[in-house]
């Protein structure tokens, strides 16, 4: 197991949900940590949350779906800590709605967060991860592995980090950069968690209190296990292992299994 004590972590969206809860996991190992969101409030909660583990944390309140709030959040991790060793590109936004009724802003938006969210930071990363020979992560989702009805923009935009990741892994073996790759199953959410829906507007998921997800910091050991073990893809659930392994080989049977139970999927995606 590789020792984190002193190495420095950003996380992006850390203000909340999975990325507040993979930044304590990081910090309980000994990390220095730079929290991350657009909500001042919202990250001063979760900078207290870390302080009561340690006192190496900054917060760098920015969008990193702008070219500008990714080399800021860089640049704060440098100015506070002078390194960094692992950047966890955890932002992400859902959507809802199938093609025929999606506004095309829609997937502008998405790729906005998604794509964008995560290659802003991580090109002012790649120098620095460099130097550390560390690690750099993409929360992707289990959409990620194939396309889902309902789904296309989310879909597409986290398998697309999927090609990123993939790029970076075989540009940066000589400088010995770990990537890895996260495929998250359906988790936990807090209250208000929100996705575009096909006109735009934001709409408030339901609930996940009483269904049989997983947690946020279950999410975050398997995320601090990537980053450990240095491993490429991570793949969380059985269903999500189940599909990564039929879906390439046997897209026509998966298409026919979803078909099967679109009533029941539509379901666990509101
Ligand atoms: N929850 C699930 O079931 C699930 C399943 C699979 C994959 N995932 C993936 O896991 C990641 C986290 O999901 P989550 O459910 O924890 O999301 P969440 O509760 O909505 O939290 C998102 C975090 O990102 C921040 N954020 C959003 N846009 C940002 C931006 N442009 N710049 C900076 N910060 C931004 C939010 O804070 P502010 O709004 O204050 O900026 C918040 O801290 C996403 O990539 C998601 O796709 C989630």
């Amino acid at each position: 197991m590789a020792d984190l004590r002193g190495k420095v972590a950003i996380v992006t969206g850390s203000s909340r949900g999975i990325g507040k809860a993979i930044a304590l996991d990081l910090a309980n190992q000994g990390a220095y940590i730079v929290l991350n969101g657009r909500n001042e409030t919202r990250l001063a909660e979760a900078k207290k949350a870390v302080l009561a583990i340690h006192k190496n944390v900054v917060v760098c309140c920015c969008d990193v779906s702008k070219k500008e709030g990714g080399e800021l959040l860089i640049k704060a991790a440098i100015k506070a800590f002078n390194r960094l060793d692992i950047l966890v590109n955890n932002v992400g936004v859902s959507s809802r709605g199938g093609v025929a009724d999606l506004k095309p802003e829609v997937f502008e938006s998405v790729f906005s967060s998604n794509l964008m969210g995560s290659i802003n930071p991580t090109i002012p990363a790649i120098p620095e991860l460099r130097k550390t020979q560390g690690s750099l992560v993409f929360i992707s989702s289990l959409a990620g592995i194939r396309g889902l009805p309902g789904l296309s923009a989310y879909c597409s935009s986290k398998m697309a980090l999927r090609a990123i990741a993939e790029s970076i892994r075989i540009e940066e073996k000589k400088n010995n950069i770990h990537v890895g790759l996260i495929y998250v199953g359906i988790t936990q959410i807090e209250h208000n968690k929100e996705a575009i829906s096909a006109d735009g507007s934001m709409v408030v998921l339901n609930n996940r209190e009483n269904k049989k997800v997983q947690s946020t910091s279950y999410v975050a050991k398997r995320v601090s296990q990537n980053i450990n073990k240095r491993k490429f893809t991570t793949t969380l659930t059985r269903i999500g292992r189940l599909n990564a392994f039929m879906a390439p080989r046997f897209p026509l049977l998966v298409e026919r299994l979803i078909l099967k139970n679109l009533h029941k999927f539509e379901e666990k995606s509101k």
